[in-house]
């Protein structure tokens, strides 16, 4: 393979410039030449092509967001957008690609590998951590650590005015980063997709768990079932209007910010792995680090199944909550 491109899709995530940063220089040590592909599957149709070399790469390895910019490409979802990002490709000679994203970004390559003779190997950015095949994906860590560190300050202004915050985090079919940073900040209650929410139950909670603490968070991804921070709490104050009830939606800071040391290992990890996997002709496949070994998974596994969630750790929640 003389030839690779690399770029990145979907929702951006802290940790995607160490992946681009691992892909250019191990191919250009395995003497490859690189080529970055500018705004997603969008630039792939659109021939936002760049040459990458190991300067280009220098000094990214700190900083969110992603160099290579990001989107979610509409035009991908059509035969006539995937012909004409074959063609691109086919017209810069490249022979595999690196795509850093999340499962829509998967989808895509699966679909483009029915009509596209290239292979294609990635690895997973997001910060929501919705992929089987992966302990963490590239993003997740520095996104808890951002909510927990946000939470602690709400904590601070709860405390002083006794009150109750119901915070909104990101993850729209996905309660990991709720479940994560919920336990790091000592939440009350985590409302996630995953499992049921029982409005009913958890104002009885309250109700008996009222002397307990002065000030109480409740951590809700914005996918719950049960429609978000502000509808929950517009149910939880009427019936219980003697609680002083305030929401916060952390929205997109959770997106950005420099990655956790954690987070530039794992992402340096996967990206190195995945120009490896190139070279080994693997192809459909995404990167992972399971138990700290690299793992393949095919991208028709990986986005067919989401995490499940450890038992063990929503039983401790239960016990260590409210
Ligand atoms: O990247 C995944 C994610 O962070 C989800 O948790 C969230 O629902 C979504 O992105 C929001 O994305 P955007 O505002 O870019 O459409």
């Amino acid at each position: 393979m003389k030839k690779i491109a690399v770029f990145t899709s979907g929702g951006d995530s802290p940790g995607m410039n160490a992946c681009i940063r691992a892909v250019v220089r191990t191919a250009i040590y395995h003497n490859m030449e690189v080529m970055g592909i500018v705004h997603g599957y969008d630039g792939m149709i659109n021939d936002e092509f760049i040459p990458l070399d190991a300067k280009s790469v220098a000094n990214i390895i700190h900083r969110g967001g992603t160099i290579l910019k990001t989107a979610r490409s509409k035009e991908f979802l059509t035969l006539e957008g995937r012909k004409k990002a074959f063609a691109n490709l086919k017209k810069h000679g490249v022979e595999g690609v690196i795509v850093i994203g999340g499962d829509g970004s998967f989808k895509g390559a699966l679909e483009f590998s029915k009509e596209c003779d290239i292979p294609f190997v990635g690895c997973p950015g997001t910060i929501d951590n919705d992929l089987i095949g992966t302990d963490f994906t590239i993003g997740y860590d520095t996104a808890i650590n951002t909510v927990v560190e946000a939470v602690d300050k709400i904590r601070d202004t709860a405390e002083s005015h006794d009150r109750l915050f119901f915070v909104e985090v990101m993850g729209r079919d996905a309660g990991l980063i709720a479940l994560r940073a919920g336990i790091g900040v000592g939440a009350e209650a985590i409302l996630i997709p995953e499992t049921k929410t029982d409005v009913e139950e958890l104002i009885k909670k309250l109700e008996s768990g009222r002397k307990n603490k002065s000030s109480k968070i409740i951590l809700v991804a914005e996918g719950d079932d049960a429609g978000g921070a502000f509808k929950i709490a517009e149910q939880v104050k009427q019936r219980l209007p003697y609680y002083d009830t305030r929401v916060t939606v952390l929205g997109h800071i959770q997106r950005g910010g420099s990655p956790t040391a954690m987070e530039r290992v794992n992402a340096s990890r996967m990206g190195f792995a995945a120009v490896e996997a190139l070279m080994k002709n693997e192809r459909n496949i995404m990167i992972g680090i399971v138990d700290k070994q690299i793992t393949y998974t095919p991208f028709e596994h990986a986005v067919k199944h989401i995490q499940e969630l450890n038992p063990d750790l929503m039983r401790m929640v239960n016990i260590l909550s409210l």
